[in-house]
């Protein structure tokens, strides 16, 4: 398995008020997959994925319990500098906004050369020639001329096609991509859609992290469900699609309008996710889901195995009204 989290608790800590955002998640992205990470906004998606490379900020994050073995390797605790040495050579991080991630102050030519001559034994000559050719691939138009660019003088498109680059440039076997289209218009996220994809390679594993289930079913071989800082559902995606196992999945998708979902944020389900924290006794989705009963409010279930997923809800049949 080339990434695998277990167990895996996050905790901010602000002004002595400790919030619980993540607990207990395990997942895992093998070379070929993509592991689509849904869940409404604030249940953990980003805590999870950025834990990984280790690019939370801490404080406030703390990591209080889990592993995440990429390929064997614990990375939690792995020493800072070989870390380093594997962010971008092995673990590729796409973000959501490129502005926050690209430095205002160097020309896009140079900031890819520098991720190549940090990792890479190679000339200054060949890293340029490198970095054109990655600048054509994600399909900016006259690569040596905008080579000379600085980020604030691209379209935010181009800026993400740049971040993209960036984060594939060193080939690495695992991407971790979170929302990275969404600051983009409707558009021009199909088209970064459709790079990321031609983008992956067959070996490499992606974790991929969206609200926009139409994405999901677009790239994804398989789907993790997040709800209130937990897993609620993994599953390979076509089963997934077909028929959804967990009360909230089910909610997820019959969020979904249409066929054509693109750019759609999911906000049909009644209710509200729990802010971090303040998560309800018993199952954490039962005063929203449209199934519950009243064990529910006390039980708190556990992620078990059912065929080919884990689904946390004892009553899952996939036949439930959402
Ligand atoms: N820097 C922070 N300081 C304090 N709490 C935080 C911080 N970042 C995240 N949290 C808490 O952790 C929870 C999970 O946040 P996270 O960013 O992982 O959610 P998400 O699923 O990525 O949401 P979104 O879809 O909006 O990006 C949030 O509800 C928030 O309360
Ligand atoms: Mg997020």
């Amino acid at each position: 398995m080339l990434l695998s989290i277990t167990d895996l608790h996050i905790q901010f800590e602000a002004e002595g008020h400790i919030t619980r955002a993540v607990e207990g998640v395990s997942l895992s992205v093998d070379r070929g997959q993509v592991l689509g990470l849904v869940g409404e906004s604030g249940c953990g998606k980003t805590a999870t994925a950025m834990s990984v490379p280790r690019l939370l900020p801490s404080p406030p994050a703390r990591i209080t319990r889990g592993r995440a073995l990429f390929d064997g390797q614990d990375l939690l605790s792995l020493p800072l500098p070989e870390l380093r040495r594997l962010r971008g050579a092995r673990l590729g991080v796409v973000f959501q906004d490129p502005m926050s991630s690209l430095s205002p102050l160097h020309r896009i030519g140079r900031q890819l050369e520098e991720t190549l001559l940090l990792h890479r034994q190679i000339s200054a000559a060949a890293a340029r020639a490198l970095a054109l050719d990655w600048l054509g691939r994600v399909g900016i138009p006259d690569p040596a001329a905008r080579a000379l660019a600085y980020p604030h003088e691209l379209s935010g498109g181009m800026q993400q096609r740049v971040m993209i680059a960036i984060g594939l440039i060193l080939e690495p076997d695992l991407v971790i991509a979170d929302e990275p289209t969404t600051a983009l218009d409707v558009t021009i996220q199909a088209q970064v859609l459709n790079l990321m994809r031609r983008l992956h390679r067959k070996n490499s594993g992606l974790l991929l992290i969206t609200h926009d289930m139409g994405v999901v079913s677009q790239m994804a071989t398989h789907i993790a469900v997040m709800y209130a800082g937990q897993i609620v559902e993994q599953a390979p995606a076509a089963e997934f699609f077909a028929r959804p196992l967990h009360p909230y999945s089910s909610a997820l998708l019959a969020a979904i309008p249409s066929a054509s979902t693109r750019g759609q944020r999911l906000k049909a389900i009644p209710g509200q996710v729990p802010a971090a924290g303040q998560f309800p006794g018993g199952c954490r989705f039962h005063d929203r889901c449209p199934v519950a009963r009243p064990a529910c409010a006390h039980n708190a279930p556990e992620l078990t195995p059912c065929g080919s997923r884990l689904v946390r809800c004892p009553y899952a049949t996939g036949d439930t009204p959402a």
